[in-house]
């Protein structure tokens, strides 16, 4: 699967098969955790239990089945770590897709005191990712917790601050802001707009509800460069409201 399939086909996952992972997946995903770690300087942990057992508790309001592996999103309390933990947490949701692993971003619905996570001072874990097989057939209650969220969906073009229209922009900024819309935020807020003037990209946080949009920025941020790359157009963000992109030709 590439990038940009698992961009189209990733959802929160909030149902999951008994089915545990095989080693040789668990060991793909241990691998890459420890990637992100010299990658991100954050201490993401991943947590596994015995088969039949839970990683982590899940509110049993929004999600079903057990999940056996659960990575811990640990960072510093302020606001470049929540875009660097949004940032990185994000590269690993895509990467657990393309291994044919549901996941989803959860920062309240669960049992803090069920995660032996380790914190260091002036940290905090501000979320955690169950990453599991999806159940085969999803069921009709998380099927209309999803419908019900993504209800709220803000309009393509209304993620975009430019006095071009959406289809003059370049393919490669409308396959960016593409990956945007599909991708996860907290309650679905879509706090994050592109910003093109002058042939510039930078990111905006047109909504700053709770200190959850910063992790939102950062996931804003992969999925732009998803649907960049996709387009042959690689580049690398600033970190930070209003960073901009930069293209490597
Ligand atoms: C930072 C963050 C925190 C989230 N926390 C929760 C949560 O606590 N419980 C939950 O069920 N979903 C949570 N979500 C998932 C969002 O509700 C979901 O991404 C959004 O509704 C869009 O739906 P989709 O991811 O299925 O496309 C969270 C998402 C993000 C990005």
């Amino acid at each position: 699967m590439t990038e940009w399939e698992a961009v189209e086909k990733r959802i929160s996952c909030r149902a999951y098969a008994a089915q545990p992972l095989d080693e040789a997946t668990l060991q793909k995903l241990r691998s890459y955790v420890e990637e992100l770690r010299k990658a991100s300087g954050l201490p993401f942990q991943l947590f596994t239990a015995p088969a039949g057992e839970a990683a982590v508790k899940l509110s049993g309001a929004m999600f079903s089945g057990t999940v056996s592996v659960c990575a811990a999103l640990v960072g510093g309390d302020d606001p470049l770590s929540a875009e660097k933990v949004g940032y990185y947490g994000q590269d690993l949701v895509l990467y657990a897709t393309r291994l044919g692993l549901g996941t989803c971003w959860v920062a309240g619905t669960f049992d803090r005191a069920s995660v032996a996570v380790t914190i260091g001072d002036g940290e905090k874990l501000w979320d955690v990712i169950p990453i599991g097989y999806a159940a085969q057939k999803i069921p009709a209650k998380q099927k209309l917790i999803r419908a019900s969220i993504r209800a709220r969906d803000r309009a393509l073009e209304a993620f975009v601050e430019s006095d071009v229209p959406f289809s003059s922009l370049p393919e490669w900024v409308q396959k960016g802001v593409t990956a945007i819309r599909l991708g996860p935020s907290a309650v679905n807020q879509q706090p994050v707009n592109i910003v093109y003037k002058n042939g510039q990209v930078s990111a905006r946080l047109w909504k700053k509800a709770n200190d959850l949009v910063y992790n939102d920025l950062g996931i804003a941020k992969r999925q732009f460069e998803a649907g960049a790359v996709a387009c042959g157009m690689n580049g690398q963000w600033d970190w930070g409201d209003g960073g901009e992109f930069h293209c490597c030709v």
